[in-house]
Formats: structure tokens, sequence, C-alpha cells
């Protein structure tokens, strides 16, 4: 069996000139937790382009949705972001990644810290019950440097009003929206935002705490390096399948 399937794309919607996301065709076969990632790609010159994505779409979800960035000159999504319904994707079977719950010590508040396209597997993660069941309070802070990159913020917003688990998600979910080069209701980098403690008054949450506080990241590798120091800096610790801790650690994969 070969380690690649075939995705039919059902729907593109660019958000700006530089993001856009698509829906494709789920293999019944299929399977993965919220918060992991996969390989995706297309065929080129006969050979698979592949690239690792995020889920966006939860994984009781019919259809697989994915956040891409358009790179100009990069290799896959210079194409990829041309795809139309109908076009063929490729999807790689095997689902993997470190952004699970079971990744986490038990805790009270869920952190969840992205930049750009460090969105997409956060969106699984609050599309997921089991994240409001675990969770008192599961906050997502999503950083941008413009509004129209702040994609999926009417989806958040309307979170509370689905027709199956709406109810828990209300009182629940905090969504913090931040941009840095344009003037919005919240400015400035996440990383500042933590460090100076204004996202946690904003909120009327607490500061930062490892007894109570789990955190998940996922962003450039300047932005997670930043938030390590801070995390570490408060003695909270990285965990893993094999030791769950107060925080995981992803990379906002595509960069070409
Ligand atoms: P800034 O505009 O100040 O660079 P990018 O599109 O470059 O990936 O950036 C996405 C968002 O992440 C931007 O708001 C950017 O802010 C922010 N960002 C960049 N570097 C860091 C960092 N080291 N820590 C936190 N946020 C960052």
């Amino acid at each position: 069996m070969s380690n690649l399937m075939k995705a039919t794309v059902t729907s593109v919607h660019h958000w700006t000139d530089t993001l856009f996301s698509f829906t494709a065709t789920r293999d019944p076969s299929f399977r993965f937790l919220n918060g992991q990632f996969a390989m995706i790609g297309l065929e080129l010159n006969g050979k698979p382009l592949l690239r690792a994505y995020s889920m966006v779409s939860a994984n009781y979800e019919e259809q697989l949705e994915f956040l891409s960035i358009k790179v100009p000159d990069g290799a896959l999504t210079s194409r990829l972001k041309d795809i139309q319904p109908g076009d063929t994707v490729l999807v790689g079977r095997k689902a993997t990644g470190t952004l699970l719950q079971d990744n986490l010590l038990p805790g009270k508040r869920l952190y969840l810290l992205g930049t750009g396209t460090g969105l997409a597997p956060f969106m699984s993660i609050i599309k997921d019950p089991e994240a409001y069941e675990r969770f008192e309070k599961v906050v997502l802070v999503h950083g941008c440097r413009e509004v129209a990159e702040l994609a999926y913020k009417d989806v958040i917003a309307d979170l509370p009003n689905n027709e199956f688990f709406g109810e828990m998600v209300q009182g629940k979910l905090l969504y913090y929206p931040t941009v840095t080069r344009e003037a919005f209701r919240n400015t400035g980098r996440i990383s500042t935002l933590v460090e100076t403690g204004k996202l946690f008054s904003d909120l009327g949450l607490p500061p930062l705490d490892k007894e109570h506080d789990r955190v998940m990241l996922c962003g450039s590798p300047a932005m997670l390096a930043d938030l390590r120091v801070i995390l570490e800096g408060k003695g909270f610790v990285e965990g893993s399948q094999s030791e769950p801790g107060h925080y995981v650690v992803e990379k906002a994969f595509v960069e070409q």
C-alpha cells in the first residue's frame, strides 16, 4: 500500500496575497489526533512534492482542511496556491506531531499560542470537545502582522454557536487575536504580551503559573525560541509522549 493517498480539493479560500486555505476529501482510513500534522503536496513531474501541514479540521470532520502561506518562489506553495476545486492533492497516510493534550500534565487553563500559520493545529484543538473537558479555560492567542492575516477569526468567534459543542465552548474558549504592524484592538508580539502580563490582565486571568497553566506553542523558530525562554524562566518543563510536561512546541512548518 502506498504511503500516500489522493484527495480531491473541494474548496479554496484566499485570505490575503500570501495566505490561503483549502478543504479536500478525506480518505476514511486516514486517522489523526487533533493538533497533528501530515505530509501534503502535489505530484510534480511524476514525483510527489510534499511539505508538513497541520490539520485545521478536527479529527471527526468529514473533510480535511489546511492553511498555507504562499511563497513566491516556494517549490510547493507557489504551485499549491493555484489549486482549484476538483484538483488532486497528495496526503501522507501517517499523521504525527507533539501538540497533543496527552503530552501535557493536567491543568486548569490551556494556552494555545500561535503566530501566522501556527494557528492551524490549534483550530483542530479548539474544535475538540476533549479540550473543554480537560481544561476550565482554553485560551487561543493568534499573532499576525496584519488584521487580514487573522484567518478564521469569524469561525472562532462563532464556535460558541456550534450546534454540537457550542455549549461546551461558551465561557471557556477565550480568543485573543493580536497584530504587530497596524492598529487593532490588541497589538504587540505574543512574547511581549506574555512577558509584560498584558495578555493575562486583558483577559482577566491570573499570571502564567506552572501549577495551573499548560501551553502549546506553534510559530516561527524565533517566536518559539523567545517563548521557550520565557516559559522555562517560569519553571515550565517541556512535555513529550514519554513524559507529559507543562508545555509543548511545534514549528509552523511551511516555509516554501
Ligand atoms: P513582528 O511584526 O513584530 O515581526 P511572521 O509573518 O514574520 O512569521 O510574523 C508573524 C507574527 O509573529 C508577527 O506579528 C510578528 O511580529 C510575530 N513575531 C515575529 N518574531 C517573533 C518572536 N520572536 N516572538 C513573538 N512573535 C514574533
